[in-house]
């Protein structure tokens, strides 16, 4: 038996009694928690402290030890494992895109007319981003990537929900926890609807006082997830996303381990969508360039061994890059290949040789028969491509 701290519990997890509680409310039954949300109800019941029995864990649906160490996590199931074809999933995975958006404006509108947001929604569509992630997490990285210049807010929370599921699955998180995870992360930006405009859209660098007023979104974040009746994982993402491991961060300080494993997923995500994202006042970054500042705040901002990880996870070129092969051929990074990282499915399009748009090809580079391999990264305006003309096209998978 072990004595733990109700923080501590997760789902798949046998209690055998309640230590400490500051209400009267028993628990009748021993038994296995199921969900975040049976944790949940514990919590809200005053529960502080359980006696767990280790040798029950369900080990396929829980990390087996302190979340806070990514050693720890393992993977049980293949992570790559596709169940349908890029092509296959698209449909929906755009379909569910758009449902974000729409899901989002209201949740904008909502909190400016003072009130709170419908969270079930949310949950559902969470719940689909895992679904399609588990059955093809191309299409919807593929999204990802897809980035309006005027639409930051809206898709960077998408993005960094969508980022979040497909990390969680690599890391072997049990899907229950996941939902709660991409719920968190959908609205981990929420608070920035209180946010003065000048100050959100401020291109340049913001004064001390300009920044403080920034800093405060991420309490209203937490504030209104709160108050629309969220609890656990989903508002700790949301309140802490920008607490760094040695304390610089905000709104709170924490540092080390009072910052748990999935809030330090979360940061790692957050960053790496905000420099890839292209601004009205500043172009997106290449992944492998996001990478390299991420790299640069470890072990100080983030954790180096999760960092690791999810560059392992999205791959070093992640679906939706735009590349230039040794053929000179320039297309979109369509399907990662995790055995080879350096060897994806591209789409090309495009002749850098002879500065012009090619017949539509996929190129499969682990192919044995293919002689081409990656050459780089390129951005698109080195050869004026015009992107949305095929995103609209719909050229992509
Ligand atoms: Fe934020």
């Amino acid at each position: 038996m072990k004595i733990i701290p109700i923080s501590k519990l997760l789902p798949g997890m046998f209690v055998q009694s309640v230590t400490k509680q500051t209400g009267r409310i028993k628990i009748k039954n021993q038994g296995w928690v199921k969900t975040q949300a049976g944790i949940d109800k514990l919590k809200n019941a005053g529960i502080l402290e359980i006696e767990i029995d280790p040798d029950k864990t369900l080990t396929d649906s829980v990390p087996e030890k302190e979340p806070t160490q990514t050693s720890t996590i393992i993977k049980k199931r293949d992570p790559w494992q596709k169940v349908h074809s890029s092509e296959q999933e698209m449909g929906k995975a755009k379909k569910l895109y758009d449902e974000a958006k729409t899901l989002q404006i209201k949740a904008f509108k909502d909190i400016k007319a003072g009130r709170d947001i419908d969270i079930a929604p949310f949950r559902e569509l969470a719940s689909g981003f895992m679904d399609s992630v588990f059955r093809n997490q191309d299409a919807l990285a593929c999204l990802t990537q897809m980035r309006q210049k005027d639409a930051y807010l809206l898709e960077h929370s998408i993005n960094v929900s969508i980022l979040m599921g497909i990390f969680a699955k690599h890391l072997g998180i049990n899907k229950d926890l996941i939902v709660e995870l991409t719920t968190g992360a959908l609205l981990h930006d929420i608070g920035k609807i209180k946010t003065p405009d000048e100050v959100l859209n401020k291109p340049g660098r913001l004064t001390e006082a300009e920044f403080e007023i920034m800093k405060l979104h991420a309490l209203y974040s937490k504030q209104i997830l709160e108050e629309s009746g969220l609890t656990g994982v989903a508002v700790d993402i949301a309140g802490m996303h920008h607490e760094r491991l040695d304390g610089k961060g905000y709104p709170y300080g924490k540092k080390g381990d009072e910052i748990s494993l999935y809030v330090r997923m979360a940061s790692i995500v957050d960053v790496y969508d905000a420099l890839t994202a292209e601004r009205v006042y500043k172009a997106g970054m290449e992944p492998i360039k996001a990478f390299k500042i991420l790299k640069d705040g470890c072990p100080d901002s983030f954790d180096g061994e999760l960092l690791t990880k999810f560059i392992q996870c999205i791959g070093i070129h992640p679906v939706g890059t735009l590349v230039r092969l040794s053929s000179q051929k320039v297309g979109l990074v369509t399907e990662s290949n995790p055995a080879t990282p350096l060897k994806p499915t591209v789409k090309t399009f495009y002749s850098a040789k002879h500065g012009r748009y090619t017949e539509v090809q996929d190129i499969d580079l682990s192919n044995k028969k293919t002689s081409d391999s990656l050459e780089s990264a390129v951005k698109p305006k080195e050869y004026n491509i015009d992107l949305e003309r095929f995103y609209k096209n719909s050229i992509l998978p």
